[in-house]
């Protein structure tokens, strides 16, 4: 196992009905005046938005209030909020939503604070040091945003979609309640399970040896979702699924279970050209680019990818020859998240053969550099990659 730090510390309020002590918690957490930021509208038509109005004025908080947050979010929107938070002395972000919205008000929070363009977190090396306080109301189980140190944000200029990670903008408080789920469209559920179970699979494939704990912390994730999964697609209102899904999506980003061990990263890489382009959901991009991604490289430690097979997804262990092994069990991944309606193919995002070179300049690896760790791969591996995703 490798040495490592690791800070986690927001604050996680559980349960029904907890979007209803928003108001006590911006308080706790110093708000004074707050930008409440959502997305395209599913919070209003649920009502959540009007009940998280209440608990803010029965704390007697002030807010202004900031919708339209694109799924794949933009930067038009976060320089739009950088200019209201300091127009309006706000002095706390409020994220309504799901991911796209938490890693908005993320880009926002720190950009308020910051002389030059935000811009310069997810273009350069620069590294976030100060930001607003975000609390967040998490509305969707998938990106993991709400526990995690990352932000996502997709520049209208290049339409260029680029991440940056600071422990300064981890959530100083995520209020998840499972039931703001129930009214999720089947896809987003499915998006959002796939986009799980990926944060895992980039942790478990490592080359880091004694990482006994970390691997079976991510083996309980991957256990548990495939068995809650199909109970949510067949009601959405199971409550008792969507907790341990919600929870699930915590535990697999805020990077309890990736601590010590090298991390991989590449077919989240690889998809953010597919999002940025095509503006398909990140989970669904990331269901078509992991089996292949895996397929590529599960060569390089064979032995891994027979684990996982077996004690995820149940297959017999072939010890004459584990690369068969190996292969059901990323059949059985393919099965499971077409099961769920997600896309495996470029196909079926809409994705074009033609455009897989812009993808692979737009990754941005100059001459002789790799990305990932568990195979560095190099331009003409990306061009493959995606050809397998074909
Ligand atoms: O905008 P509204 O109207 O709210 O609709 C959203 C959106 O259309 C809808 N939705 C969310 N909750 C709902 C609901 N509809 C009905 N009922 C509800 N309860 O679902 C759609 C998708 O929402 P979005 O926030 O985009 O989903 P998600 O949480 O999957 O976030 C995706 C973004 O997160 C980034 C992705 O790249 C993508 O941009 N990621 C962020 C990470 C991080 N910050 O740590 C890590 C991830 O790997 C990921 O890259
Ligand atoms: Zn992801």
């Amino acid at each position: 196992m490798n040495n490592f730090t690791f800070y986690s510390p927001t604050y996680f309020v559980f349960g029904r009905g907890t979007e209803n002590e928003a108001g006590k918690y911006v308080s706790r957490f110093g708000g004074t005046k707050v930008l409440i930021h959502y997305g395209g509208g599913s919070v209003k038509k649920s009502g959540l938005l009007d009940r998280v109005k209440t608990s803010l004025d029965g704390a007697g908080i002030d807010y202004v209030e900031l919708g339209g947050v694109m799924p794949n979010p933009r930067s038009g929107l976060v320089y739009e909020g950088i200019d209201l938070c300091r127009q309006e002395k706000v002095d706390f972000i409020l994220a309504v939503g799901g991911g796209s919205t938490i890693d908005s008000s993320k880009a926002i929070a720190a950009g308020v604070l910051y002389d030059g363009d935000f811009w310069d977190y997810y273009s350069t090396d620069l590294q976030v040091t100060e930001a607003l306080p975000v609390g967040t109301i998490l509305t969707i189980a998938a990106a993991g945003s709400e526990g995690s140190q990352g932000s996502v944000i997709t520049h209208e200029d290049g339409m260029l979609k680029r991440s940056t990670n600071s422990d300064a903008i981890r959530p100083v408080f995520s209020i998840l309640n499972p039931e703001l789920t129930f009214t999720l469209p089947p896809e987003q559920t499915a998006n959002g399970v796939a986009d799980i179970m990926a944060h895992v699979f980039e942790r478990y494939f490592t080359n880091t040896k004694e990482v006994e704990v970390t691997d079976r912390l991510c083996e309980a994730i991957l256990l548990t979702m495939i068995k809650e999964s199909p109970k949510v697609m067949e009601n959405p209102s199971d409550y008792g699924a969507r907790a341990n899904i919600m929870w699930a999506g915590m535990v697999a980003h805020n990077n309890l279970c990736g601590v010590g061990r090298d991390q991989d990263w590449s077919s989240h890489d690889m998809e953010h050209e597919l999002s940025a382009l095509y503006d398909v959901a990140h989970g669904a991009g990331l269901a078509v680019m992991f089996p292949a991604w895996m397929k590529y490289v599960m060569k390089h430690d064979i032995n891994r990818f027979a684990q996982i097979a077996v004690r995820v997804w149940g297959c017999h262990m072939d010890y004459q020859n584990p690369e068969v092994t190996a292969l059901e069990g990323i059949k059985k991944l393919e099965e499971f998240w077409r099961s769920l309606g997600l896309p495996i193919t470029f196909a079926e995002l809409g994705a074009k053969e033609e455009d897989i070179p812009f993808m692979v300049k737009n990754i941005g690896l100059k001459e002789g550099e790799s990305m990932g760790s568990f195979v560095p791969l190099y331009n003409e591996d990306l061009e493959k990659i995606y050809r397998l995703a074909l």
